[in-house]
């Protein structure tokens, strides 16, 4: 994940790097005026405090970046048990909103925009860092290790949801959303990708519930569009984005059947009027792509398949974020080049030099190192 030099964009002067980039074309998302078409993507970074209060470090962090059209803040629990990993924010008390509420006013007072990934950890949890034992669709471990507050420890069996967890997590979800946008957010991203909850529902290989909630797609599609549709009661649909990850190993996921499982999760979804799909590694030479940009008549915000774990690519990305948005995409998330550039926008449009990643190791990590020590440019 980690470049050891810095690399040029493209030619130096501004005409070479192509300012006249649709990607830095403003545009709407919902009742939001977008500066430009680049999204930071929900980035993980372990800095709030052990119950999960933002940390100040996280204001200065997210202001250094608010040129982004749109910044997705981290992965975000709303609720205990859904906690994934130690230091990472939660959004289910008063001290969660106020922590927040620091982070979004800073954003806003650089100028920029912000949602909150709602993110509900499933089998990807454990007591030493929740205090509860893990739930999830069904008694499927994720295999090997996970970090806790005490080093790495075995991964336990989760336990099944009864119905009535379903349900309370539905709430939770909800109750979540509300208090994103009482601190501050400008709407909230369901997190149904990446091996997390939501998509351990998703897939035939960690859901073998036999109720209404597994088996047939319609049943496994079903928590997800229950939390979309009660998040959008909530807050609003123009409040409320998505993001799913077809056919991502990440947390040892497997999926058979993502050609029958996302297009009818989309149908279902659209159905809801959300401000945006957020499709993680997309590709535009997979059908995949344009299967799913058919389905959805809504704003879809695509992050490109670039090297996983890495190095990135020289140009921080910027080439095949303009080739999926010749594709069909709205908007396009970049990761790893918005943690590396407080002011990628501004290095993206003249063609500056990025910043390579370093301290990779520092990325799930307390403290500025690694954090809020890149430098903008001068
Ligand atoms: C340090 C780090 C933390 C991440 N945390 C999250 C997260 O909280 N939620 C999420 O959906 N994706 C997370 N991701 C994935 C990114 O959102 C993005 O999809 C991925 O980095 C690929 O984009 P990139 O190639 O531009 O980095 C994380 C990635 C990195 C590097």
């Amino acid at each position: 994940m980690s470049t050891n030099t810095t690399v040029p964009v493209a030619a130096t002067d501004t005409e070479a790097a192509g300012t006249d980039s649709a990607l830095f074309r403003p545009t709407r998302l919902g009742a939001l005026q977008l500066a430009n078409r680049l999204v930071m993507a929900p980035m993980t970074r372990n800095r709030a405090s052990a119950a999960g209060v933002p940390e100040p470090i996280m204001a200065t962090y997210y202001a250094q970046r608010a040129s982004a059209g749109l910044i997705i803040a981290e992965a975000t629990t709303p609720n205990a048990v859904g906690a994934t990993y130690p230091n990472i924010p939660a959004i289910h008390d008063d001290s969660h909103v106020a922590g927040w509420r620091r982070v979004t006013d800073a954003v806003r007072a650089a100028g920029g925009q912000m949602f909150l990934q709602l993110q509900h950890g499933g089998r990807v949890g454990h007591p030493e860092t929740s205090g509860l034992h893990p739930l999830a669709p069904s008694p499927v471990p994720l295999p090997g290790t996970i970090v806790t507050p005490s080093g790495h420890r075995d991964n336990v069996v989760p336990r099944e949801m009864t119905e009535q967890e379903i349900r309370t997590t539905v709430a939770d979800f909800a109750a979540a959303a509300r208090r994103a946008v009482d601190a501050g957010f400008a709407g909230v991203e369901v997190h149904a990708a990446n091996g997390y909850l939501l998509h351990q529902f998703l897939s035939n290989h960690t859901n073998h519930r036999t109720d209404g909630y597994g088996g047939t797609v319609a049943n496994r599609i079903r928590l997800t569009v229950e939390v979309v549709r009660a998040v959008v009661e909530a807050v609003g649909a123009e409040r409320v984005g998505v993001r799913i990850a077809p056919g991502v190993t990440a947390n040892a996921m497997a999926e058979d059947d993502v050609d029958d499982v996302y297009p009818a999760l989309l149908s279902a979804l659209d159905d809801l009027g959300p401000a945006y799909l957020h499709v993680v590694f997309a590709d535009p030479d997979q059908p995949l792509f344009h299967t799913l940009r058919k389905a959805w008549s809504g704003t879809l915000i695509a992050n490109p398949a670039l090297p996983w774990p890495g190095p990135l690519p020289a140009d921080g990305g910027r080439a095949a974020a303009e080739r999926l948005l010749a594709a069909g995409a709205d908007l396009v998330s970049l990761g790893r080049a918005f943690l590396a550039n407080p002011d990628l926008v501004a290095r993206l449009r003249t063609g500056a030099p990025l910043n390579p990643i370093r301290d990779a190791h520092l990325m799930y990590v307390g403290g500025e190192t690694g954090y809020t020590d890149y430098p903008a440019l001068g």
